[in-house]
């Protein structure tokens, strides 16, 4: 039973390996055995096996960067992304979804039966469920380029900096990857966050001011730590986890049966 949660043997793919949940993912499944092969913008601290530096909003980065990684590929760990402080609103969608799409669509093809992806959507896409069409329609722009001209044909749709939009995309997304994936026998989750204290947090100030953390509703009284995220994925993207895919998991520490039960009061 044990030797299903190790990564002994098996050459994981993790996005955003420099920081935060990346890292700290990247770190955890060096010591469960992985060969890591990180990816990210900036240059890592973490000894991973292999390193490419990758920028998600461009997609001849994406598109160097996959082929050089090659096969096989066990485990892709979708964790990269930014706030929407950090950048105009069609950036925030490119880095969050388009170019994490891509990317994992490059990888798809070195990935085999057994294989699995998981990625980090957020609580700020906790509404997703009334916005299915919308967003469906928006994934129906099936490549990159596509998807930038569907966001610049509806910008209400970005209103707020497009992390939210971006974030449900995540979600739907995978949702519908876990039924089209399902005859290769390749699993696809994601989670959903909630406040996680890493560098990020910095941009989400700049939008949501100073009192945002400690006003933000906390059923454990903390916010979560980045590792606390990064198990979660490892989880999902385990021989532990087999008969899992298509999820949304929400790692919010109580927020969002909360809201659904009443506890919690949004708005
Ligand atoms: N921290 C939170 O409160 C929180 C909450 C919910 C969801 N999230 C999500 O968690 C994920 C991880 O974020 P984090 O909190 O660890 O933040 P972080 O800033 O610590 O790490 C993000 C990493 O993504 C990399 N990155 C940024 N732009 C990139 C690009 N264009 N191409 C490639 N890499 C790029 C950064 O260099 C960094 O290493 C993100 O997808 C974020 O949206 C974070």
């Amino acid at each position: 039973m044990s030797d299903l949660w190790r990564y002994d043997g098996k050459r994981v793919v993790v996005t955003g390996c420099a920081s935060g949940m990346g890292q700290a993912a990247a770190k955890e499944l060096i010591e469960l055995g992985a060969t890591v092969v990180g990816l990210d913008i900036a240059e890592p601290t973490v000894a991973v096996k292999e390193f490419h530096r990758l920028d998600l909003s461009d997609p001849d980065s994406i598109d160097t960067v996959a082929a050089a990684i090659g096969g096989p590929v066990h485990a892709l760990f979708n964790i990269a992304g930014i706030s929407s402080g950090a950048a105009p609103p069609l950036k925030v969608v490119e880095v969050n979804f388009l170019g994490t799409r891509r990317l994992t669509e490059a990888l798809l093809p070195f990935m085999e039966a057994g294989g699995s992806i998981a990625a980090v959507s957020s609580l700020a896409a906790a509404a997703y469920g009334a916005n299915i069409p919308t967003v469906q329609d928006f994934l129906a722009a099936s490549d990159f380029a596509a998807g930038r001209a569907w966001c610049e044909a509806h910008p209400d749709e970005l209103v707020g900096g497009g992390y939210g939009f971006a974030k449900q995309a995540i979600i739907v997304y995978t949702m519908m990857s876990g039924v089209a994936l399902g005859a290769r026998g390749i699993r696809i989750n994601c989670i959903g966050p909630t406040v996680t204290d890493t560098p990020f947090l910095a941009d989400t100030i700049k939008t949501y001011g100073e009192g945002f953390i400690d006003a933000f509703p906390k059923p454990l009284g903390r916010v979560s730590q980045p590792e606390e995220q990064a198990r979660v994925l490892i989880f999902l993207n385990s021989d532990a986890a087999s008969y899992v895919t298509g999820q949304v998991l929400w790692t919010d520490g109580g927020f969002m049966g909360g809201v659904a039960t009443g506890l919690i009061k949004t708005g």
